[in-house]
């Protein structure tokens, strides 16, 4: 069968593999190809054990790979054979030079769009999927223009804002899609083009079109709302702890305020994941570069914040304690940035798990899929550190547990066996709230939620 459109995809990450196995199965008339400069992840796409653990992601793939979708690592004649292509490769904070810390580093962005220049023979539309600052789609029409090359580009913005654990009913049932486009006609036509694809599946009225500009700053905007949220209340636990308030109840009496909205309100260890803080030091860059350093303050603090948030938590662990570690086993429970993933990138947890090392306590982390990527990230931390999926081995001889992570499996636990394995007195830290606290503290646990005030038997 002649495919009626071809579709290209740089970069198999995260983003970009979820994404287009949703386009493939959505628009079985495209040919979706996704390539990578990254052979190994190539090869894991194209296996049974799929590089990203995502609910839902790998049946889909199943359905369609071979059919539509084809992951390759020949990114020439991937760039020379599309129609539309999506760029999804990852643009980490600067750890160089001007702006280190803050700007983001367009380096691979740049690269690709040099592949594409080079590789071009017939018009394309190139879609920014990336989260990039304001004015890189400027940029890239800048690199794909010159003059050696007659080829039309076009260039749109659409961001994703799919999250992690529900990346397959966020791609399959999107709040809104944004398409930003420059207001010229070809710029039109390409917007119309996506536009097209889009509607296979999604209602029109979700989607959302501006002008280029607006949707990269959507993007940044929107991350920097969501992160803050959790900032402002995890803010607001750190005084329910010095007070008899409780967080729980203050979320669920804020939340009821229409206005406010029950989401996006659940006290915790600190934000992590690959987009938060990435995006709003992007966004800090962006506004110190435009001379607006009281709005750069404004959204720095959301950071500073989150910082402070996992400094309470791992400063309380050592306090509860009778000051010292040493020597005492602690186990993580939870590795992952939040439930349902793999992925630990700027996972609270990593920040945890070294505080501890420090302090000499054996620490044992246990996780249900994000045990490879914990090892990778603690790699260089010398110190006693065990890997242990099972959670019931996990604890066995601990003095502490602490939840960073939100998985279901850890609510469900037997805790009075879990007790009895453990080393006393037993402390439970919930960095989450996910567990039963009473319950607990019946049990014999000495328990320290985030935001409520401790239950201790001395
Ligand atoms: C990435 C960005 O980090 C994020 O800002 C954006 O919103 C979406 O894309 P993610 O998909 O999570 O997010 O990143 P990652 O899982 O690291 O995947 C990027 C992929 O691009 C990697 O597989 C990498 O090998 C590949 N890549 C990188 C290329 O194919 N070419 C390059 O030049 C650089
Ligand atoms: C986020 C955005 O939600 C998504 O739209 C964007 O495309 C990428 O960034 P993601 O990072 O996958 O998605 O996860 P998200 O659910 O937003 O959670 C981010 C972090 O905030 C996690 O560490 C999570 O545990 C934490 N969080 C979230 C809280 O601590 N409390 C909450 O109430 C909500």
């Amino acid at each position: 069968m002649a495919f009626e459109k071809k579709i290209l995809c740089i970069g198999a990450g995260y983003v970009g593999g979820p994404t287009m196995a949703v386009i493939a199965q959505k628009c079985p008339q495209y040919q979706v190809t996704v390539v990578d400069i990254d052979p190994v992840r190539i090869a894991e796409w194209n296996s049974d054990d799929l590089p990203i653990y995502e609910p839902g992601l790998s049946e889909i793939v199943k359905e369609v790979r071979g059919r539509n979708l084809f992951f390759k690592t020949d990114i020439g004649e991937g760039i020379r054979e599309s129609d539309i292509i999506f760029v999804s490769v990852n643009t980490p904070t600067k750890d160089y030079g001007l702006g280190a810390g803050k700007a983001a580093d367009l380096q691979y962005w740049e690269q690709t769009a040099r592949q594409i220049f080079e590789f071009s023979e017939s018009p394309k539309i190139i879609v920014e999927k990336s989260t990039v600052p304001v004015k890189t789609a400027q940029a890239m029409e800048r690199i794909l223009r010159s003059e050696s090359n007659n080829t039309r580009f076009d260039v749109l913005s659409n961001p994703e804002f799919l999250s992690e654990g529900t990346a397959i009913n966020d791609l399959q049932n999107p709040d809104r899609v944004l398409i930003g486009s420059m207001e010229t006609e070809s710029g039109l036509k390409a917007r119309d083009t996506l536009v097209e694809l889009y509607a296979n599946w999604v209602p029109r009225e979700r989607i959302l079109t501006t002008n280029i500009w607006s949707s990269e700053l959507s993007k940044l905007a929107a991350n920097a709302f969501l992160a803050q949220r959790v900032s402002s209340i995890n803010s607001i636990s750190a005084l329910c702890e010095k007070t008899d308030a409780d967080i729980t109840e203050v979320a669920s009496a804020i939340g009821m305020d229409n206005r406010i909205g029950s989401k996006f309100l659940n006290a915790s260890v600190g934000f992590g994941g690959s987009c938060f803080k990435k995006d709003i030091m992007n966004l800090v860059y962006l506004c110190r570069y435009y001379g607006l350093d009281e709005v750069a303050d404004y959204w720095e603090h959301v950071v500073r914040i989150n910082q402070y948030q996992q400094e309470r938590f791992i400063f309380r662990i050592l306090n509860a304690m009778f000051n010292t570690l040493s020597g005492k086993r602690i186990c993580l429970l939870g590795f992952a940035f939040k439930a349902n993933t793999g992925d630990t990138r700027e996972s609270p947890a990593i920040l945890i798990a070294k505080k501890l090392v420090e302090e000499n306590a054996a620490v044992v982390i246990s996780d249900p899929e994000a045990l490879k990527n914990a090892r990778a990230d603690l790699k260089d931390v010398s110190g006693q550190i065990d890997y242990i999926k099972d959670p019931y081995e996990a604890v066995r001889g601990c003095h502490a547990i602490a939840v960073t992570t939100e998985w279901d499996l850890y609510r469900n636990l037997d805790f009075e066996r879990i007790y009895q394995d453990m080393a006393k007195p037993a402390f439970v830290f919930d960095g989450r709230n996910i567990l039963n606290h009473p319950k607990l503290f019946e049990i014999g646990f000495n328990v320290f939620p985030i935001g409520k005030p401790a239950m201790t038997h001395f």
